[in-house]
Order: structure tokens, then C-alpha cells, then sequence
């Protein structure tokens, strides 16, 4: 039974009058949820101090993912990282994070004025597919600075890498550091045991996860779980800054939903690894075209990978966003996202037969008719640029606007990113390398979208 979404459709036909927000007074019938979209009125509890249902729907999500708190959040994995970092720190303190970090880790950093350190995952092989973060890695960076509390690692990764966070997490914990997992892509994690193990699993202080990712939840649910009693008394009251004070009952309702679901979902999960699985198999055919998934195992860089992401491989053939093109033109299908070489499908356990069919016909004659490789790129690396200001000092400085092609050796004041994934290449006070430049020419050759804080790019802002 869902609790809150049931509670929620009772309450729509029960006659009481809302003189309350919100304003559409639960009478619009444009085929919208109004009737279940409520406030925090009376008898449906305070999401920042609950005591009733939303207690109870936290628990539920607890429990369901072996943690010792759940936070239910209604503005994404964004809201939870913002809250996590701030929990997770001191004002003005140090944190070791991935280099290919999403974005909202680099504003919490900005928001904590916090001095960064970066761990730089080794591309898998020459997939051009960002590799794990290695546990030796981080035991090198936590020897080199012991002022380091708090390390962040995103696993799995947009295209599905996983680190070893067990023992990520022991090394963490030796030091005296804690760890945050966004596992924003990974919410499945929990529910079969043939997708990785779950982060919170493997010892993480805490982790994120996004239930409209990867589970059937509407855009903009998550989940904040955590494993530490203090921690999560932080976490509480970080959330109450970061996160609205108007929680959607529409949002919570699909997250009481999800959970629902999810508890009963072992058949749902069974058949659905087994669509991947003959997906696969089927797809081993292709000749050009090929699935990093196997390749992504097998490599020395990557500790595990999750089935559920097709990343698939042009191999020099075309570029990843020009196999999007063809198959959103000519068949209809719309992928996540297309990076350099590769193009990648999310699915979800909600995927049908005829969904895979399609997309395994669909990329069987795009296959057929390939003939020349073309250039081979260099992007997918991660580069490592010296680094002159904090991110939070760098944004204090006057800036001034430059063509960031004529930028050699500046220093940079906004953060520049590939979108998707919004992983920044420069952040605020990095030194703009010729590598670098590079780099975003081939980004930009292939048809990925480069993103400035100021939309002017590539005029961006540089620190005179
Ligand atoms: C790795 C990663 N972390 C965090 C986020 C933010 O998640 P949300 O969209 O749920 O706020 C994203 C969004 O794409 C992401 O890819």
C-alpha cells in the first residue's frame, strides 16, 4: 500500500474546503495532479520536522536501503549534496573530491569555501571512458594532507562506473575522513543483485541517490541516506537551509510510490536484467558498433560497471552525437547523451521488449552502413590544470571578459563544462592550459555543447 498517496487521493474527496496554499485550490482539471498537490497542511506532517507520514515514508525508504536515515528530497540529488558537503565539513576546511564530480559538489565547495583536492580517475583503456576512482589513490591523497574530512566520489558515473567504495570507505575511515557517495545514477542499486552493490552497503558515511534517474519516480525525487547519528542531526538541519520550505506533496506522493513499488520489485527486476542480458547478447553482432559494457569490466582502470547504461561505442565510425541525431531523425529514439565517441541509452526497469528491439534494429542498420573510420579523438581524459585561487576566492575577484581561445595561461573565474554530463573541465581559479583548450576544440568538433556560467561562451570571465 502507499501510505502518503493513498492518504493524499482520500483527502482530495473529502469535502475540506482549502483556504491554504497552493493557489490553484486543487480545482484545475487540465490533467495535472492538483488534486493531490497539498501544502504541509494539517494531519500530512512537516518535511523538515517530521513526526507523521513523512516520518514514516523516510523510514520506509530506511529500510529499504539498509540505512540508518533516509531524507526524502523534492528538489534532486542537488538539494541532498549541498546539504551533505555543508553537514559533512567546516566553513573554509579541505575536501577531496573526483575530478569528474557533477557540478553541485563544485558549488557546494564554492558555497563551504572549502580549499578542493582532486583525485583524477585514468580513462578505461582507450574507450575514452573515464575509469574508477582507484582506493590507492585516495590513501596517497589522504596521506599528502591529513586536513582532508571529507572525500566525494560519484559512483557509478554517468556511463555507469562504479569505484570500490568498500574499500574507499575503510581507507576513508582509517584517516579520519568521511565519504560521500553520489550515487545519484545508482537508486536501482539496492533492488538486484546484478547491478553493483549499493554505496551505503559498502560503508559510506552517506550517499545520494536520485529515485527519477533510474527508478519510476517523477524528475526531481531523491533520496539522502545516511549511516551516522550526528551526521544525519547535520544533515536535518543543512536540509531545512538548502531545500524548500513548500515540499510538493505531487513529489513526495511519486517517492511513496517508487518505494512501493520497489519493495515488490524483484520479479520486475529479474525480467528486466534478463532484457538487458538478451540485449546484449544480440548487440555482440554489431560489427562497428560496439557496447562498452563487457569492455568496461574486463578493463584494469574500472572496478565494476553497471548493466543498466548502453554506452555505445562509434569507434571512429561517426561521433557519438551524430549517432544520437540518427537515431532521434530516423528512428525515433532519443538517448541521454552523446560524449566524443560514444552515445549512451539509460534504462530503467520500466523498459519494454519492444523498447530494446527498437533500439537494437535501429542501431543494426545504422552498423550496416558504415564504412570509414574517421579521426579519432583525445577527449574523455581528465586533465589536471594548476590551480592559483580557491573556487570561493576566485568568484570574490573582479573578472574580465575574454575569448577563452585567447586565454592561454589566465586564470579562470567561471566554471567551463561539457553538458551533459555538467562535469566542469576548469573550475573557478584554475590556470587555462593549451591541453585544456584543446580539448574543448574537440568537444565542440563533435557536437557537445560547452557551457560558461555567463552564456557567452567562449567569451568567459577571466581574473585580470
Ligand atoms: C552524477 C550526478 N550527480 C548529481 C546530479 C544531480 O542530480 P539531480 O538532477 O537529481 O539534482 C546529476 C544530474 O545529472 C548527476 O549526473
Amino acid at each position: 500500500m502507499s501510505m502518503l498517496y493513498d492518504k493524499l487521493k482520500n483527502y482530495s474527496t473529502s469535502g475540506v474546503y482549502p483556504f491554504h496554499m497552493p493557489g490553484h485550490k486543487r480545482t484545475a482539471s487540465d490533467g495535472l495532479p492538483y488534486d493531490i498537490d497539498i501544502t504541509e497542511i494539517d494531519g500530512f506532517d512537516d518535511l523538515h520536522e517530521p513526526t507523521g507520514c513523512l516520518r514514516d515514508l523516510q523510514q520506509v525508504a530506511a529500510d529499504l536501503y539498509r540505512s540508518r536515515y533516509a531524507f526524502a528530497l523534492v528538489n534532486g540529488s542537488t538539494v541532498g549534496i549541498l546539504a551533505a558537503v555543508r553537514a559533512m565539513t567546516e566553513s573554509g576546511g579541505s575536501i577531496l573530491m573526483a575530478r569528474n564530480c557533477h557540478l553541485s559538489v563544485y558549488h557546494a565547495a564554492e558555497l563551504c569555501r572549502l580549499d578542493t583536492k582532486y583525485l583524477y580517475p585514468d580513462c578505461a583503456d582507450e574507450l575514452r571512458i573515464l575509469g574508477s576512482i582507484s582506493p590507492e589513490a585516495v590513501e596517497k591523497a589522504l596521506n599528502a594532507d591529513p586536513d582532508i574530512s571529507l572525500v566525494v566520489i560519484t559512483s557509478p558515473t554517468y556511463e555507469g562506473v562504479v569505484s570500490d567504495i568498500k574499500s574507499i570507505s575503510l581507507i576513508c575511515h582509517r584517516h579520519g575522513a568521511k565519504l560521500l557517495v553520489d550515487e545519484a545514477h545508482g537508486a536501482h542499486f539496492a533492488f538486484s543483485d546484478r547491478f553493483p552493490q549499493s554505496a551505503i552497503q559498502c560503508g559510506a558515511d552517506a550517499a545520494v541517490v536520485s529515485l527519477h534517474k533510474t527508478l519510476p519516480a517523477m524528475t526531481q525525487t531523491a533520496l539522502l541516506l545516511v549511516n551516522k547519528d550526528k551526521t544525519a542531526e547535520k544533515v536535518k538541519r543543512e536540509l531545512s537551509v538548502f531545500e524548500t520550505s513548500s515540499p510538493s506533496y505531487v513529489l513526495l506522493a511519486s517517492i511513496d510510490r517508487c518505494l512501493d513499488f520497489s519493495k515488490n520489485s524483484e520479479k520486475a527486476f529479474d525480467d528486466y536484467t534478463k532484457r538487458l542480458e538478451s540485449f546484449y547478447g544480440a548487440a555482440g553482432s554489431l560489427k562497428r558498433l560496439s557496447i562498452a559494457y563487457d569492455r568496461l569490466k574486463c578493463s584494469d582502470k574500472v572496478f565494476d560497471c553497471d548493466m543498466s547504461k548502453i554506452c555505445i561505442l562509434c569507434n571512429g565510425y561517426m561521433t557519438g552525437s551524430e549517432l544520437m541525431h540518427d537515431l532521434r531523425s530516423e528512428f525515433k529514439l532519443e538517448l541521454e547523451m552523446a560524449q566524443g565517441d560514444y552515445a549512451l541509452a539509460m534504462t530503467s526497469v520500466c523498459d519494454t521488449d519492444e523498447g530494446f528491439e527498437r533500439l537494437l534494429s535501429a542501431l543494426t542498420q545504422i552498423d550496416g552502413r558504415l564504412k570509414e573510420t574517421k579521426h579519432q579523438t583525445s577527449i574523455g581524459t581528465c586533465q589536471p590544470l594548476q590551480r592559483l585561487y580557491t573556487i570561493s576566492e576566485a568568484i570574490d575577484k573582479d573578472g574580465e571578459k575574454h575569448d577563452i581561445y585567447d586565454s592561454t595561461g589566465k586564470v579562470s573565474r567561471e566554471y567551463i563544462r561539457v553538458y551533459p554530463p555538467g562535469v566542469p573541465l576548469i573550475a573557478p581559479g584554475e590556470v587555462i592550459s593549451r591541453d585544456v583548450l584543446t580539448q574543448l576544440r574537440e568537444y565542440e568538433a563533435a557536437g557537445n555543447e560547452i557551457l560558461s556560467d555567463s552564456s557567452t561562451f567562449p567569451f568567459i570571465s577571466i581574473i585580470g
